[in-house]
């Protein structure tokens, strides 16, 4: 059995303020994720065709008595205020005098990425959805939620308590844990050419995959704790990835036989309900790959050199 040697705390509310801004971001970057998953499984993408301002305004009328015009406006809106609340987030590690340089570089690529992510979006709106737009925006969100995963776990206190665990050497554990975001992510991938260019090969791979993709995490998981067990969280999170990863497998059916064989056209609308099914799969697979990559972050904390 492994155990964590004791090391001194940080001091209590260390990076709280931050910690919570951090946790502020996921949150309201989750909630731009749902509007995006409905823009799409409603066909709502062209809903407004200029960018940055919706019907050149920015509180156009449409967005608050069509459903289209809502989904993708306020998609827009709250992208925003995640965009916002990471900026101010940047600035405050960067002058504040608590924060790591780890911290303060992460916050900042954070912000890169959420902006990048913006003019994928913008951009794509701009050439009328290209399936290239659409599958990178959809992968980059994921992308863009585990860097303020991680950000978030450098600056809790949680991350301060945990030791280098006894007995396993340093590193021990790391690859799985990578190769299983990256596998993640590539479901991701494959989801999004499936869902964005309606390719059936594509959807009959991304289906196929998702076995190895269970394996892999399942392995990556069951190593963690067995190994790893005594790093504060670590049991925690891979409780919350087995528990989401078999609904997950669960509602990939629920999505293949409730979906439009049409694909993502504007008449997806009057199915509200079909649209939030499938939404709610794109969801999960964005927190399987947020989690994979706090279980990652809890593994590196764990197997680090003892100081
Ligand atoms: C925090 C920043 C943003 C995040 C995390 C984000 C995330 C997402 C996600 C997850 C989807 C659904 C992808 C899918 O279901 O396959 C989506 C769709 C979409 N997003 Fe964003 N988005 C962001 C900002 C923006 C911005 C600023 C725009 C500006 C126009 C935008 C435009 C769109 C459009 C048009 C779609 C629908 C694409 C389609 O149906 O092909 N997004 N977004
Ligand atoms: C590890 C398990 C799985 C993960 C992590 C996962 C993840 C995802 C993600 C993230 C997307 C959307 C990609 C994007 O647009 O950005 C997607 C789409 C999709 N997935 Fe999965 N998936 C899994 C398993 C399955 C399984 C087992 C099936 C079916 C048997 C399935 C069926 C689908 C379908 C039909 C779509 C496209 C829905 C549409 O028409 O819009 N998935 N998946």
């Amino acid at each position: 059995m492994s155990t964590s040697a004791a090391i001194p705390a940080a001091a209590p509310g260390e990076s709280r303020g931050p910690f919570r801004l951090a946790m502020g971001v996921i949150v309201t970057t989750m909630v731009v994720i749902v509007f995006g998953a409905m823009t799409t499984s409603t066909g709502s993408g062209m809903a407004f065709v200029d960018w940055p301002l919706s019907d050149g305004q920015l509180m156009p009328e449409r967005s608050y008595t069509t459903v289209p015009g809502f989904l993708e406006h306020f998609h827009r809106l709250i992208a925003s205020l995640a965009g916002t609340l990471a900026l101010v987030l940047a600035l405050w590690l960067q002058f504040g005098r608590r924060a790591t340089p780890a911290a303060r570089k992460t916050a900042w690529i954070g912000g890169v990425v959420l902006l990048m992510q913006a003019v994928v979006g913008g951009v794509g709106v701009r050439l009328e959805l290209p399936a290239v737009t659409s599958v990178t925006h959809g992968l980059l969100a994921q992308v863009t939620l585990s860097i303020f995963a991680w950000l978030a776990y450098l600056l809790s206190d949680r991350y301060a308590r945990t030791a280098p665990i006894d007995g396993v050497p340093p590193g021990t554990g790391r690859r799985l844990a990578i190769v299983a975001v990256a596998m993640l992510i590539a479901q991701t991938l494959l989801g999004g050419i499936a869902r964005h260019t309606n390719n059936s090969h594509a959807l009959w791979t991304h289906a196929g995959n998702s076995l190895v993709v269970f394996l892999v995490v399942v392995i990556a998981t069951g190593f963690a704790v067995g190994k790893l067990g005594g790093v504060p969280g670590l049991r925690g999170v891979a409780r919350w990835l087995a528990t989401l990863l078999i609904l997950q497998l669960v509602l990939g059916f629920v999505a293949l036989i409730v979906r439009n064989s049409a694909g993502k056209t504007p008449e997806n609308v009057a199915n509200l309900g079909t649209a939030a099914l499938i939404s709610v799969h794109v969801f999960l697979g964005a927190m399987l790959t947020v989690l994979a990559a706090t279980l990652c972050a809890h593994v590196f904390r764990g197997t680090r050199r003892p100081e």
